[in-house]
């Protein structure tokens, strides 16, 4: 089956990676749209917009499923998409604030860009997912995902996002990486958080698009 897979450049590769280690039968399209790098402060419409056009491309091609390989577009758009095109199957990539909260972790720290932050669909995740006594903090890093995408500073990059949670670094038991491009730097950001569990969404996804193809093959559009 084909399958779509897009971000704003090379942090969907990641979730690419672990869908095809999932499911390496299937063939695969990337659009890595680092033209509109960074999707982090753009609006809901520019959004809609600019990811409008990669689906479009993505179904001339024959995708029958599409991955949101972005938290941003995802948690701003995915369900205006699947409105839009109701003959396709969307997965999306979201923080994966669940699998966080469900370990138990008592402080829990949420990175992502600026409009995955402020998304309803983050707060809504935060709010359907927090236990009892449990603290979980969303950072926005503005200009880390274009950092990454442009082989930037990233040592400096990161410096400057986390000034505000240093001092209470070592109390974080988890954190999540709300962007696709933040696995890229997994170990830098390790460095930081020396005790605490880097959590992304990846094998989630991976997940849903198996149940994505069932689904199709149980009933073809
Ligand atoms: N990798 C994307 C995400 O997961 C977007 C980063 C950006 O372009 O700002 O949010």
């Amino acid at each position: 089956m084909k399958i779509g897979v897009f971000d704003s450049g090379k942090g969907g590769t990641t979730v690419l990676e672990t869908i095809k280690r999932f499911l390496p039968e299937e063939e695969y399209y990337y659009i890595a749209d680092s033209k509109n790098c960074p999707y982090g402060n753009k609006t809901k419409s520019e959004l809609l917009e600019i990811t409008s056009g990669i689906v479009d491309e993505l179904k001339k091609w024959g995708a029958e499923i599409v991955v949101v390989a972005c938290n941003t577009a995802t948690t701003n758009c995915i369900k205006d998409l699947r409105d839009k095109y109701p003959e396709l199957k969307f997965v999306g990539v979201e923080p994966a604030i669940k699998l966080a909260a469900d370990t138990g972790s008592r402080k829990i720290l949420v990175m992502a860009t600026p409009g995955t932050i402020k998304s309803e669909r983050t707060m809504a995740l935060l709010n359907e997912n927090r236990k009892i006594g449990q603290e979980i903090r969303l950072l926005a890093c503005p200009g880390l995902a274009e950092t990454i995408e442009n082989d930037g500073d990233v040592g400096l990059a990161l410096r400057n996002v986390l000034k505000e949670v240093l001092a209470e670094a070592e109390e974080y038991d988890s954190v999540v990486l709300g962007c696709t491009h933040y696995p890229l730097i997994r170990n830098k950001i390790q460095e930081f958080f020396p005790k605490a569990v880097l959590i992304d969404g990846n094998v989630a996804v991976a997940k849903q698009v198996k149940r994505a193809i069932d689904e199709i093959k149980k009933s073809p559009l």
